[in-house]
């Protein structure tokens, strides 16, 4: 298997090996140079570079960017500096009434659903949560909880603990059936799993960069679906949230009718410009192209494991399965394999007491060969 990338991408490539993206992956080098170059030219020019002109129009590309990563129009989507900033304000937006309910799942990371109770403590809403049984979430038991009273569904595309990937068709259709918004946070998706907004009915989606788009910190989009962009009243407001920002009227809001009406603040606007460089990276390798790289580590990881008698907590099965392989080894303490395999600078994540894998588009089957040959030895010393 050639490696899908040069290594000169993902320069520290070569003296680690990364099987991390679902904590934060390695950063595109293109993305990196963009934020530097940004932040040096801001550091020594001020505003003559970066006007008003340039801060007005500056997340132009990158909607056009983020647009074309889900098949949707540039005007669909919204910038922000974190998924849970975009959440919440849209949480705050849509406002579940009393005697309505959020549903999600228990097993869900922990930013998805708290913009919906914080909202629901002042409203009087409620959140019904699916609860996972035996590390394994079934959807069915999503779909049971969703009822005349459920004002959203919000769900992780993959879960971050077991990698779980949900079916956004079936789910998005139990939510449509009874009214309620189906909305998605594809943190842990985008990048490395296609979405496709022409196919999939999404009301909204969120994501941060920092992890399967290869991006930094401090930015984030959301898709928001155009029948939900002229009602609603972002939660977070600003300066930028105006339609004509730099008119500087303090009397009164009057936002576009887009997801623009999102971007409401002045923000790391260097880290977007780097993310429009990952994302264009990420689409000229094709999202297609890194899922099967991926599942090709994947099924060589998984197999690898099972041959050591690891209990693979993640579901393996073709259409729940994602780049993130969550394990156990029975005697074995996670946290000492994981401590251990970071001696000999291989980086994987420690979630519950499980040891949890997330290998991306730059690493090579040499890499996970690699790891298991280490645990294959670890084992023996720590067992
Ligand atoms: C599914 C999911 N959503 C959101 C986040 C974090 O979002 P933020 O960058 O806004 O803190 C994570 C982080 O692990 C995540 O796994």
């Amino acid at each position: 298997m050639k490696p899908l990338v040069p290594t000169s991408d993902f320069p520290k490539r070569d003296d680690l090996i990364y099987l991390n993206a679902a904590n934060v992956a390695l950063m595109y080098e293109g993305c990196r140079a963009t934020i530097s170059d940004w932040y040096n030219d801001v550091a020594f020019n001020g505003s003559i570079n970066f006007n008003e002109s340039a801060e007005t129009e500056v997340f132009d590309s990158i909607h056009d960017l983020a647009a074309q990563l889900f098949n949707v129009n540039p005007t669909d989507i919204a910038v922000g500096s974190s998924a849970t900033e975009l959440l919440s304000s849209l949480a705050w937006a849509i406002a579940p009434k009393k005697g309505e309910n959020i549903v999600s799942t228990d097993i869900v990371f922990p930013s998805t659903i708290y913009p919906w109770q914080r909202v629901a403590n002042t409203t009087g809403a409620t959140i019904k949560l699916a609860r996972g049984k035996d590390n394994y979430l079934d959807p069915d038991d999503i779909v049971k909880l969703i009822d005349q009273q459920t004002a959203v569904v919000c769900i992780s595309h993959v879960e971050y603990g077991n990698g779980q990937l949900f079916d956004l068709e079936k789910l998005s259709d139990a939510a449509h059936a009874v009214g309620a918004f189906f909305i998605i946070d594809a943190t842990q998706s985008a990048g490395a799993i296609p979405i496709d907004g022409n196919i999939v009915s999404i009301d909204a989606l969120v994501c941060s960069a920092y992890k399967w788009l290869c991006g930094p910190f401090g930015v984030a989009i959301m898709y928001l679906n155009p029948k939900l962009q002229y009602n609603l009243e972002p939660g977070l407001v600003g300066f930028r949230s105006h339609k004509d920002m730099w008119k500087l009227d303090p009397r009164k809001i009057e936002y576009p009718d887009t997801a623009k009406k999102f971007e409401f603040s002045t923000m790391a606007f260097g880290c977007a410009r780097g993310l429009e460089a990952s994302i264009r990276y990420i689409l000229d390798i094709g999202v297609k192209t890194i899922f099967t790289h991926n599942r090709l580590l994947t099924d060589q990881l998984i197999a690898g494991l099972i041959k050591q008698n690891a209990q693979i907590i993640s579901p393996v099965n073709d259409k729940e399965r994602s780049a993130i392989v969550t394990v156990n080894f029975q005697g074995c303490n996670s946290a000492t394999l994981v401590q251990k395999l970071k001696h000999q600078q291989i980086f994987v994540s420690l979630r519950s007491n499980t040891i949890r894998f997330s290998p991306h588009f730059y690493n090579t089957k040499d890499d996970i060969g690699i790891t298991l040959d280490h645990i294959r030895r670890l084992l023996k010393i720590i067992k």
